[in-house]
């Protein structure tokens, strides 16, 4: 890791000592525990992985700039309900989505991510925020599911959206090919993949890129853009830098 990054995460993540609760100051110098893990298969490393997170109060940032109201929006005009979110994690998305009136089912290799998942309570507020203050307009559905997405038996479907964020961009590329055709076949004929990208090495000489679009692309996918019908599958990127 290189020096700024230690610094940045000690900044973040250290702990000035605090008299009055006679705190000592924590100091941290090993923050594997921030990076994700390099395996898609192993459940106990993602465990791990969610644990430390919490355990460092990160999980507070996980959502921090989540707005499905877009989305919504754009699900409701097409009629489409029946939501796979793969791949979320702790993420509130999935019970924000239920909460405003679709049926939602997550699939996520970690099984205590889905017992912290299906366990929280966070307040409607909260729910409401992540759905752009969207009104509820029906009694939605959720369910966890412990599994590997590369494993067709999970979560068959069909589903008539599909929601990943930062997780088909961590397949190597000998790999994404079979993952993201597995992921895609639990997708209904007219249906949407919606996918966010996190282009962390962006810089101002380039523009930020999407991991999967040259898959869409080679495999002769529609892009949709969340206006108008939708007819077909399509594929629905977005991006996000920093
Ligand atoms: C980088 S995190 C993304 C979490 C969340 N979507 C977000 O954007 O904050 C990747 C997630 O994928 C899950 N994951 C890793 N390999 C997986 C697999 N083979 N099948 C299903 N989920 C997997 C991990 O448990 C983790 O929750």
């Amino acid at each position: 890791m290189s020096p700024f990054m230690t610094k940045l995460l000690s900044w973040v993540f250290g702990r000035p000592e605090n008299p009055e609760y006679n705190e000592p100051a924590r100091v941290e110098k090993d923050f594997s525990w921030f990076f994700p893990p390099k395996t898609l298969t192993d459940p106990l490393s993602w465990d791990r992985y969610w644990y430390e997170h919490i355990s460092h109060h990160y999980d507070c940032y996980v959502d921090m700039v989540l707005n499905d109201g877009e989305l919504v929006d754009a699900l409701r005009q097409n009629g489409l309900r029946k939501i796979l979110c793969i791949g979320s994690g702790i993420s509130q998305e999935p019970r924000a989505l239920a909460w405003a009136g679709f049926d939602v089912t997550v699939l996520d290799l970690s099984p205590f991510a889905m017992r912290v998942s299906s366990e929280v309570d966070p307040p409607e507020s909260y729910l409401a925020q992540l759905v752009g203050n969207r009104e509820r307009t029906a009694e939605g559905s959720l369910k966890f599911v412990a599994g590997d997405l590369c494993d067709s038996s999970y979560c068959p479907g069909p589903y008539d959206v599909i929601i990943d964020r930062r997780t088909l961009q961590l397949w190597p590329a000998d790999e994404l090919p079979i993952a993201m055709q597995t992921v895609a076949n639990r997708l209904a004929p007219r249906g949407l993949f919606y996918s966010h990208c996190h282009d962390g090495s962006f810089s101002f000489q380039q523009p930020p890129t999407h991991a999967l679009e040259s898959w869409f692309k080679q495999e002769g996918w529609e892009f949709w853009f969340g206006e108008g019908s939708l007819t077909n599958r399509a594929a629905w990127l977005t991006i996000s830098t920093g």
